[in-house]
């Protein structure tokens, strides 16, 4: 594995011109920060030595190399996920190359159906934790000497980000909300039962993804910024069966201001 990581890292070093600190997986609502990006080198998956390649509907896949703002950062644009088929070792490989190419700040972005009652379709939500319910784990196998056997995760969400975040929501005055993120295997949605039960495990939202990249990226000793555009409720009366195109299309209408958010905190932190 770590052969495979400095393999790929290599081949990325050498067509890099910059230095970035920081990397953005551009989930779902957050796709059209790409177009923001200036001084773009961008290299599709399939052209990196071994890259998973992306499969799922509304994630093309590409690395971007670029500035956002006055900042050089590394994009992931199209992520890999479990319900695909990858095995979680796959689904993180990018982040393991980012510590390679020495990226300090990660930032995450998903959607995700809300289970806190007092959320609303379209709302935002800073992750200030997560629950791992993938039933497995990205750093199972031989230990990669990044980090700990046993890495803790007291504290998996940067709290001076979070912080930094509210400020920056109360200035543009964009109304945030913070909880707990939690990730399963998919590729169902949640049942009404599946919902309650998150709910009272203390979780605010669910999805299907960003939880295995950010475990990798604790061990890889990054800091940690999440944020999820909830795209429907599961819970109280705006239950709704969500389907990927009611999700894609909620995403879309809080695009601009999650995009708001993340620019400014890219560039500010
Ligand atoms: N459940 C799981 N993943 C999701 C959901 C959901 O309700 N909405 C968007 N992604």
């Amino acid at each position: 594995m770590l052969s495979k990581i400095q393999e790929t890292a290599a081949f990325l070093k050498k067509k890099m011109t910059t230095q970035p600190e920081t990397a953005i997986i551009l989930g779902t609502g957050l796709g059209g920060l790409s177009n923001e990006i200036t001084d773009k080198l961008e290299i599709p998956y399939a052209n990196i030595p071994n890259f998973p390649i992306s499969t799922v509907e509304g994630h093309s896949g590409q690395l971007i190399f670029g500035k956002l703002g006055k900042k050089d950062i590394i994009a992931m644009q199209g992520r890999f996920h479990f319900y695909e088929g990858y095995t979680l070792q796959e689904v993180t490989f990018p982040i393991r190359i980012f510590r390679e190419l020495g990226i300090k700040t990660l930032f995450v972005s998903n959607a995700s159906g809300g289970c806190n009652p007092a959320f609303k379709v379209g709302d935002l939500m800073v992750l200030t934790d997560h629950i791992n319910y993938i039933l497995d784990n990205p750093l199972c196998g031989p230990n990669i000497p990044y980090g700990p056997r046993f890495p803790g995760m007291k504290e998996v969400y940067d709290k001076e980000l979070i912080k930094k975040a509210d400020a920056i929501a109360k200035e543009l005055n964009i109304e945030l909300q913070h909880g707990v993120y939690l990730a399963t295997k998919g590729p169902t949605f949640e049942t009404p039962s599946e919902y309650n039960m998150f709910r009272l495990w203390g979780a605010d939202a669910v999805g299907m993804s960003t939880v295995p990249e950010v475990i990798v990226g604790v061990h890889c000793g990054m800091r940690i910024f999440g944020i999820s555009v909830i795209t429907d409720m599961g819970v109280g009366e705006d239950a709704v069966e969500a389907s990927h195109e009611e999700v894609q299309k909620a995403a879309a209408l809080v695009e601009p201001k999650m995009m708001t958010l993340m620019r400014e905190m890219i560039n500010r932190s």
